[in-house]
Protein backbone atom coordinates (compact mmCIF):
# COMPACT_ATOMS: atom_id res chain seq x y z
CA UNK A 1 0.00 0.00 0.00
CA UNK A 2 3.12 2.29 0.98
CA UNK A 3 4.81 1.42 -2.34
CA UNK A 4 1.52 2.24 -4.17
CA UNK A 5 1.11 5.56 -2.60
CA UNK A 6 4.41 6.28 -3.01
CA UNK A 7 4.48 5.93 -7.04
CA UNK A 8 1.30 8.17 -7.01
CA UNK A 9 3.16 10.97 -5.46
CA UNK A 10 5.98 10.29 -7.81
CA UNK A 11 3.75 10.23 -10.88
CA UNK A 12 2.03 13.56 -9.55
CA UNK A 13 5.88 14.81 -9.04
CA UNK A 14 6.47 14.19 -12.63
CA UNK A 15 3.49 15.59 -14.69
CA UNK A 16 3.45 18.78 -11.97
CA UNK A 17 7.53 18.72 -13.21
CA UNK A 18 5.85 18.64 -16.64
CA UNK A 19 3.63 21.19 -16.43
CA UNK A 20 6.48 23.29 -14.72
CA UNK A 21 8.50 23.10 -17.75
CA UNK A 22 5.06 23.79 -19.75
CA UNK A 23 4.83 27.26 -18.22
CA UNK A 24 8.43 28.37 -18.61
CA UNK A 25 7.85 28.79 -22.00
CA UNK A 26 6.76 32.07 -22.30
CA UNK A 27 7.21 35.30 -24.71
CA UNK A 28 10.31 36.33 -22.18
CA UNK A 29 12.09 33.19 -23.02
CA UNK A 30 11.09 33.30 -26.58
CA UNK A 31 12.70 36.39 -26.78
CA UNK A 32 15.62 36.08 -24.86
CA UNK A 33 16.50 33.27 -27.65
CA UNK A 34 15.90 35.21 -30.55
CA UNK A 35 17.86 37.64 -28.97
CA UNK A 36 20.88 35.67 -30.28
CA UNK A 37 19.97 35.65 -33.83
CA UNK A 38 22.38 38.72 -35.27
CA UNK A 39 21.77 40.27 -38.26
CA UNK A 40 24.79 39.88 -40.10
CA UNK A 41 24.69 42.78 -41.97
CA UNK A 42 23.29 45.05 -38.91
CA UNK A 43 25.07 43.23 -36.71
CA UNK A 44 22.34 43.76 -33.98
CA UNK A 45 19.83 40.83 -32.63
CA UNK A 46 16.54 40.99 -34.62
CA UNK A 47 14.64 41.08 -31.67
CA UNK A 48 15.96 45.04 -31.39
CA UNK A 49 15.79 45.78 -34.61
CA UNK A 50 11.71 45.33 -34.75
CA UNK A 51 11.66 41.88 -36.51
CA UNK A 52 9.48 39.77 -34.81
CA UNK A 53 6.26 40.56 -34.99
CA UNK A 54 2.81 38.84 -33.38
CA UNK A 55 4.28 36.65 -31.18
CA UNK A 56 2.01 34.03 -28.90
CA UNK A 57 3.73 31.74 -27.13
CA UNK A 58 0.69 29.33 -25.61
CA UNK A 59 0.93 25.72 -24.44
CA UNK A 60 3.92 25.16 -25.83
CA UNK A 61 2.99 26.05 -28.96
CA UNK A 62 5.11 28.87 -30.63
CA UNK A 63 3.94 31.32 -33.18
CA UNK A 64 4.82 34.30 -34.92
CA UNK A 65 6.25 36.67 -37.49
CA UNK A 66 9.58 37.38 -38.88
CA UNK A 67 9.16 40.56 -41.01
CA UNK A 68 12.72 40.99 -42.91
CA UNK A 69 13.95 44.30 -44.23
CA UNK A 70 13.96 43.77 -47.56
CA UNK A 71 13.13 40.27 -49.45
CA UNK A 72 16.08 40.68 -51.49
CA UNK A 73 18.91 40.47 -48.14
CA UNK A 74 21.20 37.94 -49.54
CA UNK A 75 20.96 36.54 -45.36
CA UNK A 76 17.61 36.15 -45.72
CA UNK A 77 17.98 32.22 -45.70
CA UNK A 78 20.57 32.22 -42.92
CA UNK A 79 19.10 34.40 -40.72
CA UNK A 80 15.38 32.44 -40.88
CA UNK A 81 16.83 29.37 -40.54
CA UNK A 82 18.43 30.48 -37.55
CA UNK A 83 15.51 32.04 -36.08
CA UNK A 84 13.82 29.12 -36.36
CA UNK A 85 16.37 27.02 -34.36
CA UNK A 86 16.94 29.11 -31.91
CA UNK A 87 13.24 28.45 -30.98
CA UNK A 88 12.58 24.71 -31.93
CA UNK A 89 15.78 24.17 -29.22
CA UNK A 90 14.50 25.72 -26.55
CA UNK A 91 13.47 23.13 -24.33
CA UNK A 92 9.27 22.55 -23.61
CA UNK A 93 8.66 23.96 -27.22
CA UNK A 94 5.94 21.89 -29.02
CA UNK A 95 6.09 23.85 -32.15
CA UNK A 96 7.09 26.40 -34.02
CA UNK A 97 4.79 28.57 -36.53
CA UNK A 98 6.84 31.09 -38.34
CA UNK A 99 5.27 33.48 -40.88
CA UNK A 100 8.37 35.17 -43.03
CA UNK A 101 7.17 38.88 -44.21
CA UNK A 102 9.34 41.77 -45.79
CA UNK A 103 8.89 45.39 -45.02
CA UNK A 104 11.42 47.39 -47.07
CA UNK A 105 13.29 49.90 -44.77
CA UNK A 106 13.32 53.43 -46.54
CA UNK A 107 16.47 55.32 -46.79
CA UNK A 108 15.08 58.21 -48.60
CA UNK A 109 15.78 61.44 -46.61
CA UNK A 110 13.34 62.47 -44.91
CA UNK A 111 10.83 65.22 -46.22
CA UNK A 112 11.86 65.07 -49.75
CA UNK A 113 8.54 64.34 -51.00
CA UNK A 114 7.50 61.12 -52.21
CA UNK A 115 6.11 59.77 -49.37
CA UNK A 116 4.78 56.55 -50.63
CA UNK A 117 8.09 55.67 -52.66
CA UNK A 118 10.75 53.94 -49.77
CA UNK A 119 13.79 54.06 -51.56
CA UNK A 120 15.05 55.76 -54.54
CA UNK A 121 17.86 54.62 -56.54
CA UNK A 122 20.02 56.06 -59.09
CA UNK A 123 21.73 54.29 -61.94
CA UNK A 124 25.16 56.30 -62.76
CA UNK A 125 28.14 56.25 -64.67
CA UNK A 126 30.65 58.28 -66.04
CA UNK A 127 31.37 57.11 -69.73
CA UNK A 128 28.23 56.09 -71.58
CA UNK A 129 27.90 52.85 -72.89
CA UNK A 130 28.89 50.63 -69.66
CA UNK A 131 25.93 49.34 -69.34
CA UNK A 132 23.67 51.42 -66.66
CA UNK A 133 20.47 50.87 -68.67
CA UNK A 134 21.32 47.34 -68.87
CA UNK A 135 21.65 47.27 -65.07
CA UNK A 136 19.15 49.24 -63.86
CA UNK A 137 16.25 47.00 -65.72
CA UNK A 138 17.73 44.11 -64.33
CA UNK A 139 18.32 45.04 -61.29
CA UNK A 140 14.35 46.51 -61.05
CA UNK A 141 13.37 43.03 -62.23
CA UNK A 142 15.65 41.17 -59.60
CA UNK A 143 14.17 43.76 -56.86
CA UNK A 144 10.68 42.94 -58.72
CA UNK A 145 10.80 38.78 -58.56
CA UNK A 146 12.43 38.82 -55.35
CA UNK A 147 8.96 40.23 -54.18
CA UNK A 148 9.61 44.05 -53.77
CA UNK A 149 7.25 46.74 -55.47
CA UNK A 150 9.29 48.37 -58.20
CA UNK A 151 9.21 51.33 -60.21
CA UNK A 152 11.98 52.32 -63.10
CA UNK A 153 12.55 55.69 -64.60
CA UNK A 154 14.16 56.36 -67.78
CA UNK A 155 15.87 59.71 -66.85
CA UNK A 156 17.84 59.64 -70.25
CA UNK A 157 16.22 62.53 -71.92
CA UNK A 158 18.50 62.24 -74.73
CA UNK A 159 18.13 58.87 -75.75
CA UNK A 160 14.79 56.96 -74.15
CA UNK A 161 16.00 53.60 -74.46
CA UNK A 162 13.67 51.86 -72.18
CA UNK A 163 9.99 51.73 -74.06
CA UNK A 164 12.54 50.41 -77.12
CA UNK A 165 13.56 47.65 -75.43
CA UNK A 166 10.74 46.10 -73.04
CA UNK A 167 7.25 45.67 -74.03
CA UNK A 168 4.77 48.33 -72.77
CA UNK A 169 2.34 45.81 -70.96
CA UNK A 170 0.11 48.53 -70.24
CA UNK A 171 0.54 52.11 -71.30
CA UNK A 172 0.57 55.16 -69.36
CA UNK A 173 -2.67 56.92 -68.26
CA UNK A 174 -3.70 60.33 -67.14
CA UNK A 175 -5.19 60.21 -63.62
CA UNK A 176 -8.52 62.35 -62.48
CA UNK A 177 -5.95 64.79 -60.57
CA UNK A 178 -4.00 65.56 -63.77
CA UNK A 179 -1.27 63.25 -62.59
CA UNK A 180 -0.28 60.01 -65.04
CA UNK A 181 -0.07 56.53 -63.80
CA UNK A 182 3.25 55.27 -65.22
CA UNK A 183 3.29 52.56 -67.96
CA UNK A 184 3.60 48.90 -66.70
CA UNK A 185 5.84 46.45 -67.81
CA UNK A 186 7.25 42.83 -66.84
CA UNK A 187 6.02 41.73 -63.39
CA UNK A 188 3.59 44.92 -62.62
CA UNK A 189 6.90 46.98 -62.88
CA UNK A 190 5.82 50.70 -63.23
CA UNK A 191 7.70 52.59 -65.58
CA UNK A 192 8.12 56.30 -66.77
CA UNK A 193 10.50 58.01 -69.53
CA UNK A 194 10.06 60.34 -71.85
CA UNK A 195 9.73 58.08 -74.68
CA UNK A 196 6.19 57.07 -73.88
CA UNK A 197 5.36 60.96 -74.26
CA UNK A 198 7.52 62.08 -77.39
CA UNK A 199 9.73 60.85 -80.45
CA UNK A 200 13.35 60.82 -79.62
CA UNK A 201 14.16 63.28 -82.54
CA UNK A 202 11.88 66.15 -80.17
CA UNK A 203 14.02 65.48 -77.30
CA UNK A 204 17.05 65.59 -78.77
CA UNK A 205 17.39 69.03 -79.45
CA UNK A 206 16.99 70.26 -75.61
CA UNK A 207 19.34 71.55 -73.62
CA UNK A 208 19.82 72.78 -70.01
CA UNK A 209 16.62 73.65 -68.39
CA UNK A 210 14.10 72.15 -70.58
CA UNK A 211 16.05 68.64 -69.53
CA UNK A 212 15.95 69.48 -65.87
CA UNK A 213 12.25 70.07 -65.95
CA UNK A 214 11.39 66.89 -68.09
CA UNK A 215 13.38 65.04 -65.43
CA UNK A 216 11.86 66.70 -62.88
CA UNK A 217 8.32 66.01 -64.48
CA UNK A 218 9.04 62.38 -65.54
CA UNK A 219 9.05 61.68 -61.57
CA UNK A 220 6.88 64.08 -59.88
CA UNK A 221 3.97 64.06 -62.30
CA UNK A 222 3.74 60.26 -61.80
CA UNK A 223 1.06 58.81 -59.51
CA UNK A 224 3.50 55.89 -58.12
CA UNK A 225 1.48 54.25 -55.66
CA UNK A 226 3.65 52.42 -53.01
CA UNK A 227 7.06 51.60 -54.03
CA UNK A 228 9.77 49.93 -52.39
CA UNK A 229 12.46 50.87 -54.90
CA UNK A 230 12.45 53.25 -57.99
CA UNK A 231 15.35 52.48 -60.01
CA UNK A 232 16.53 55.53 -62.32
CA UNK A 233 18.27 55.20 -65.13
CA UNK A 234 20.28 58.33 -65.95
CA UNK A 235 22.47 59.35 -68.76
CA UNK A 236 26.09 59.09 -68.47
CA UNK A 237 28.23 61.69 -67.60
CA UNK A 238 27.43 64.85 -64.76
CA UNK A 239 25.12 66.56 -66.84
CA UNK A 240 22.26 67.90 -66.57
CA UNK A 241 19.63 65.22 -66.36
CA UNK A 242 22.21 63.77 -63.31
CA UNK A 243 22.36 66.85 -61.28
CA UNK A 244 18.81 68.12 -61.43
CA UNK A 245 17.63 64.25 -60.02
CA UNK A 246 20.80 64.71 -57.18
CA UNK A 247 19.86 67.98 -56.22
CA UNK A 248 16.13 68.06 -55.47
CA UNK A 249 15.44 64.48 -55.80
CA UNK A 250 15.23 62.47 -52.18
CA UNK A 251 17.32 59.83 -53.67
CA UNK A 252 18.83 57.12 -51.14
CA UNK A 253 21.93 56.33 -53.07
CA UNK A 254 23.78 55.96 -56.24
CA UNK A 255 24.87 52.70 -57.67
CA UNK A 256 27.86 53.60 -59.92
CA UNK A 257 28.36 51.71 -63.53
CA UNK A 258 31.74 50.93 -64.76
CA UNK A 259 33.89 48.22 -66.44
CA UNK A 260 37.34 47.05 -65.73
CA UNK A 261 39.21 49.51 -68.04
CA UNK A 262 41.31 52.51 -66.50
CA UNK A 263 39.33 54.94 -68.85
CA UNK A 264 35.72 53.82 -67.43
CA UNK A 265 37.31 53.85 -63.86
CA UNK A 266 38.86 57.08 -64.18
CA UNK A 267 35.14 59.06 -65.22
CA UNK A 268 33.80 56.52 -62.80
CA UNK A 269 35.42 58.07 -60.38
CA UNK A 270 34.89 61.87 -61.32
CA UNK A 271 30.93 60.98 -61.11
CA UNK A 272 31.54 59.56 -57.81
CA UNK A 273 32.71 62.46 -56.34
CA UNK A 274 30.55 64.71 -57.83
CA UNK A 275 27.68 62.76 -56.21
CA UNK A 276 29.45 62.46 -53.21
CA UNK A 277 30.17 66.37 -53.21
CA UNK A 278 26.15 67.12 -53.40
CA UNK A 279 25.71 64.93 -50.72
CA UNK A 280 24.52 61.87 -52.13
CA UNK A 281 25.41 58.68 -50.81
CA UNK A 282 27.05 56.14 -52.78
CA UNK A 283 25.67 52.99 -52.92
CA UNK A 284 28.33 50.97 -53.92
CA UNK A 285 29.85 50.19 -57.63
CA UNK A 286 28.70 47.78 -60.51
CA UNK A 287 31.68 46.13 -62.49
CA UNK A 288 30.09 45.58 -65.71
CA UNK A 289 31.70 43.52 -68.53
CA UNK A 290 33.83 41.97 -65.95
CA UNK A 291 34.73 39.04 -67.76
CA UNK A 292 34.03 36.91 -71.05
CA UNK A 293 31.96 33.63 -70.71
CA UNK A 294 32.58 31.29 -73.17
CA UNK A 295 29.76 30.05 -74.25
CA UNK A 296 30.80 26.79 -75.43
CA UNK A 297 33.18 25.46 -72.59
CA UNK A 298 31.77 27.91 -70.04
CA UNK A 299 35.31 29.17 -69.34
CA UNK A 300 36.00 33.01 -68.05
CA UNK A 301 38.51 34.88 -69.55
CA UNK A 302 39.03 38.64 -68.86
CA UNK A 303 39.05 40.50 -72.23
CA UNK A 304 39.78 43.79 -70.74
CA UNK A 305 43.31 42.20 -68.69
CA UNK A 306 43.40 42.83 -64.56
CA UNK A 307 40.68 44.75 -63.13
CA UNK A 308 41.16 48.75 -61.60
CA UNK A 309 37.74 48.72 -60.41
CA UNK A 310 39.25 47.36 -56.56
CA UNK A 311 41.73 49.74 -56.80
CA UNK A 312 39.06 52.86 -57.28
CA UNK A 313 36.83 51.34 -54.79
CA UNK A 314 39.61 50.99 -52.16
CA UNK A 315 41.09 54.17 -52.49
CA UNK A 316 37.21 55.95 -52.65
CA UNK A 317 35.92 53.91 -50.05
CA UNK A 318 33.20 52.12 -51.70
CA UNK A 319 31.80 48.79 -51.83
CA UNK A 320 31.60 46.07 -55.40
CA UNK A 321 28.40 45.49 -55.47
CA UNK A 322 29.16 42.99 -58.19
CA UNK A 323 30.86 41.68 -61.19
CA UNK A 324 28.27 41.14 -64.51
CA UNK A 325 30.46 38.92 -67.03
CA UNK A 326 30.07 39.91 -70.69
CA UNK A 327 27.88 37.35 -72.69
CA UNK A 328 25.80 37.24 -75.83
CA UNK A 329 22.67 36.85 -74.04
CA UNK A 330 22.87 39.80 -72.34
CA UNK A 331 22.71 41.69 -75.24
CA UNK A 332 20.39 39.93 -77.03
CA UNK A 333 17.54 40.92 -74.99
CA UNK A 334 17.75 44.46 -76.66
CA UNK A 335 16.58 42.47 -80.02
CA UNK A 336 13.68 40.44 -78.01
CA UNK A 337 12.67 42.71 -74.57
CA UNK A 338 13.26 40.44 -72.20
CA UNK A 339 16.09 40.60 -69.55
CA UNK A 340 18.58 38.32 -68.48
CA UNK A 341 17.27 37.67 -65.43
CA UNK A 342 14.02 36.66 -66.81
CA UNK A 343 14.94 34.90 -70.33
CA UNK A 344 17.96 32.92 -68.53
CA UNK A 345 17.51 32.86 -64.39
CA UNK A 346 20.44 30.24 -64.04
CA UNK A 347 22.98 31.80 -66.30
CA UNK A 348 26.02 32.98 -65.29
CA UNK A 349 24.86 36.36 -66.16
CA UNK A 350 21.48 36.29 -63.86
CA UNK A 351 23.15 35.21 -60.69
CA UNK A 352 25.60 37.79 -61.13
CA UNK A 353 22.90 40.50 -61.35
CA UNK A 354 20.84 38.64 -58.62
CA UNK A 355 23.50 38.80 -56.18
CA UNK A 356 24.15 42.89 -57.26
CA UNK A 357 20.64 43.08 -56.45
CA UNK A 358 20.72 41.87 -53.32
CA UNK A 359 24.04 43.25 -52.24
CA UNK A 360 21.90 46.76 -52.95
CA UNK A 361 19.13 45.74 -50.94
CA UNK A 362 21.44 44.47 -48.17
CA UNK A 363 23.61 48.26 -48.08
CA UNK A 364 19.37 49.88 -48.44
CA UNK A 365 18.72 48.44 -45.05
CA UNK A 366 22.15 48.95 -43.43
CA UNK A 367 21.95 52.77 -44.09
CA UNK A 368 18.13 52.49 -43.29
CA UNK A 369 19.10 51.58 -40.23
CA UNK A 370 21.99 54.01 -40.07
CA UNK A 371 19.24 56.84 -40.63
CA UNK A 372 16.88 55.24 -37.75
CA UNK A 373 19.27 54.79 -35.20
CA UNK A 374 20.63 58.80 -36.06
CA UNK A 375 17.42 59.84 -35.13
CA UNK A 376 16.90 57.76 -32.17
CA UNK A 377 14.61 55.36 -33.19
CA UNK A 378 16.42 52.28 -32.24
N1 LIG B 1 27.24 42.39 -69.51
C1 LIG B 1 26.99 42.58 -70.79
N2 LIG B 1 27.24 41.61 -71.72
C2 LIG B 1 27.00 41.84 -73.05
N3 LIG B 1 26.52 42.97 -73.55
C3 LIG B 1 26.26 43.97 -72.66
C4 LIG B 1 26.48 43.83 -71.27
N4 LIG B 1 26.09 44.97 -70.65
C5 LIG B 1 25.65 45.79 -71.63
N5 LIG B 1 25.76 45.20 -72.85
C6 LIG B 1 25.43 45.76 -74.15
O1 LIG B 1 26.17 46.97 -74.28
C7 LIG B 1 25.41 47.96 -74.93
C8 LIG B 1 25.32 49.19 -74.04
O2 LIG B 1 24.59 48.86 -72.87
P1 LIG B 1 23.60 49.90 -72.19
O3 LIG B 1 22.69 50.51 -73.18
O4 LIG B 1 22.99 49.20 -71.03
O5 LIG B 1 24.66 50.98 -71.70
P2 LIG B 1 24.38 52.42 -71.13
O6 LIG B 1 25.49 52.70 -70.15
O7 LIG B 1 23.01 52.54 -70.63
O8 LIG B 1 24.57 53.30 -72.42
P3 LIG B 1 24.27 54.88 -72.56
O9 LIG B 1 25.43 55.54 -71.93
O10 LIG B 1 24.20 55.07 -74.01
O11 LIG B 1 22.99 55.14 -71.84
C9 LIG B 1 24.06 47.32 -75.22
O12 LIG B 1 24.05 46.84 -76.52
C10 LIG B 1 23.98 46.18 -74.22
O13 LIG B 1 23.17 45.10 -74.69
MG1 LIG C 1 21.49 53.94 -71.08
Amino acid sequence: MAGLQRDFVKEKAIRAAAHWKMVLIDEQTVLKALRTVIDPDLKIDIVSLGMIKDLVVSDGKVKFTLELTTPACPYNKSIEESTRSAVESLPGVKSVEMKVTARVWSAKPVGGGFPNVKNIVAVASGKGGVGKTTVAINLACSLALMGAKVGLVDADIYGPTIPKIVKIVQPPRLTENKKVEPARIMLGIKVMSLGLFVDESTAVIWRGPLVASAVKQLLTDAEWGELDYLVVDLPPGTGDASLTLAQTMPLTGVVIVTTPQQAAAVIAAKALQMFRRLGIQIIGVVENMSYYVCPGCGRESRLFGASVTDEMAKQLDVEILGRIPLTSEVSVFYDEGKPIVLANPSSPASKAFTEAAKNIAARISVLAHAGKAKAGAV
